[in-house]
């Protein structure tokens, strides 16, 4: 595939000067980043300054690794632009064949929107995530039970199958299909979505050698998905995008979804685990915070230290502008480093920062800018990731990580760093209600009462499905015992 050959008013012209691509980068997925990035932007930016170029998978980019300069460019859109069609290099197509990176961003939704355009689409946003933004509404309520809820049989599944004290991966045992089941309630969706939509999102964001068929099977998806909310409304976000925007096509919503379910299951995922990190390593500012039962300072405090979105959607230049020490120029590619911006705001606010308990949401965690996470979805994962994270220490009576910290495996891509496990050793607390309640799903009596009561609950008539085994047929049975008992 040869892309980006249109010739495009987009990409403008760049003035005079030495540019990106005649300057020497050093590729920046070493596997020194994959275990230490923190020290690759260190070098960098001790070469550069604020802004470096570095390879992406052969091709060069600007990485903004300062705190203000990233600010700057999250905030100014009239000069950072979102379209890919902007692109300079991609317009000119002079990007390899098949460059992993380019499918994602060749979906146009939301994220890369500019001006008009854009501020439609958010408004939409607005108005769909609106009634799950906060528990005062039926629908938000509902949603924040359901997450105890699944968070609760999750743990009472790892008890049923480790005992009372044993092992468990809290990654794939617990973050994945928690999350999993979430994205099923919050967009209505017929239990279909399995691992290995989550699986597609990974292979598209770390621009494995797969990442085009990834991204058209997920797509694919969340297309089939709106085209069956548009006929069988509900109260479920697909719907209430539709209620927003009756003209978006199904392609269209299926992208919007498609973006959302990364947001959902991987970022959210990788907030989870990171928090869920700092308090097992002893990071003894993040325990103390959790032990004054503030977990949403706990989760700032994790976002500050290990950001779930290491790095940014790209921005490209309109014209050329000084960042940093260099000329970027018209059309050029940047991508903002939240995780290297943590790094210098750190570094600047040293003791006080890390004592203190308010200044840490100068996290940007959530982006910053107009195209920073919408407040209702920002609300509706916290209470996720806080919901997540405290089920797991209610009834924990003691975990410890497995592995030394410096051992845990992690998938370190161009945008996301997130953990592939966390294992842990753990204990039930005494008073742990989740004691004794497991076996009715190792023993199968649960779920065939449960499908026998309710149907393949969750499965529409019309889309139903045969039990199947694994994670799905594990879903699938949960929820089944949520719809009972909800
Ligand atoms: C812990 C979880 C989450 C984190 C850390 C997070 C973080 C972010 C960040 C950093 C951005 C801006 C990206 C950029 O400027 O390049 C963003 C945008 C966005 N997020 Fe979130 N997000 C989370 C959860 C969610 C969820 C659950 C949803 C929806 C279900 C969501 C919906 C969106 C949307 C629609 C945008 C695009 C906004 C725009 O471009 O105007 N996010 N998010």
């Amino acid at each position: 595939m040869r892309v980006g050959m249109e010739t495009h008013p987009f990409a403008a012209a760049p003035t005079g000067g030495p540019g990106l691509e005649s300057l020497p980068v050093e590729p920046l997925l070493t596997s020194e980043f994959d275990g230490d990035p923190g020290s690759v932007y260190e070098r960098l930016r001790s070469t550069y300054g604020p802004v470096a170029p570095v390879g992406l998978m052969g091709v060069p980019a600007w990485l903004v690794l300062d705190y203000r300069e990233v600010l700057e460019v999250l905030r100014n859109e009239s000069v950072w632009r979102r379209d890919v069609r902007h692109w300079r290099a991609r317009a000119e197509g002079r990007l390899p064949q098949d460059w992993p990176l380019l499918a994602g961003y060749e979906v146009r939704q939301t994220m890369f929107f500019d001006d008009e355009e854009h501020r439609h689409a958010r408004l939409s946003y607005h108005s769909a995530m609106r009634p799950f933004q906060d528990g005062h509404s039926p629908e938000g309520w509902e949603l924040r039970a359901a997450v105890a809820h699944y968070a609760d049989e999750l743990i009472a599944m790892l008890a049923a199958e480790s005992g009372t004290t044993g092992f468990a991966d809290l990654a794939a045992q617990y973050t994945r299909p928690l999350l999993l089941m979430v994205t099923t309630k919050l967009f209505g969706c017929p239990v279909e979505l399995g691992d290995e939509m989550v699986m597609d999102l990974w292979r598209m964001l770390d621009g494995g050698p797969d990442a085009g068929p990834a991204t058209g099977r997920a797509l694919g998806a969340m297309t089939r998905l709106a085209a069956h909310r548009r006929s069988r409304p509900g109260e479920d976000l697909t719907s209430y995008m539709l209620l927003a925007d009756p003209s978006l096509s199904d392609e269209q919503l299926g992208r919007e979804l498609f973006m959302n379910a990364v947001y959902l299951n991987d970022i959210t995922g990788n907030m989870v685990c990171n928090t869920l990190l700092e308090v097992l390593r002893g990071n003894a500012t993040v325990r103390r915070s959790l032990s004054n039962g503030q977990l949403g300072e706990t989760v700032n405090r994790a976002a500050l230290a290990n950001p779930p979105t290491a790095n940014l959607c790209f921005r490209f230049a309109a014209r050329d502008v000084r960042l940093g020490n260099f000329l970027i120029r018209a059309g050029d590619i940047v991508s903002p480093s939240v995780a290297a911006a943590h790094q210098d705001l750190l570094k600047i606010g040293s003791s006080h920062l890390v004592d203190s308990a308010v200044s840490t949401r100068a996290h940007l965690a959530w982006g910053a800018g107009p195209h920073q996470c919408p407040s209702a979805a920002r609300e509706l994962a916290g209470t996720i990731v806080t919901t997540a994270v405290g089920r797991i220490f209610e009834h924990f009576g003691r975990a410890e990580l497995t592995l030394p910290p410096d051992q845990l495996p992690w998938r370190s891509g161009p945008v996301v760093r997130g953990l592939k496990l966390l294992p842990v050793r753990y204990e039930l607390a005494g008073h742990s209600s989740v004691r004794g309640v497991g076996e009715r799903w190792v023993d199968g009596a649960g779920a065939s009462a449960a499908s026998a009561e309710a149907g393949v609950a969750g499965v529409e008539p019309g889309v139903r499905q045969e039990e199947s085994s694994g994670l799905l047929g594990l879903l699938r049975r949960m929820m089944s015992g949520r719809r009972r008992s909800g």
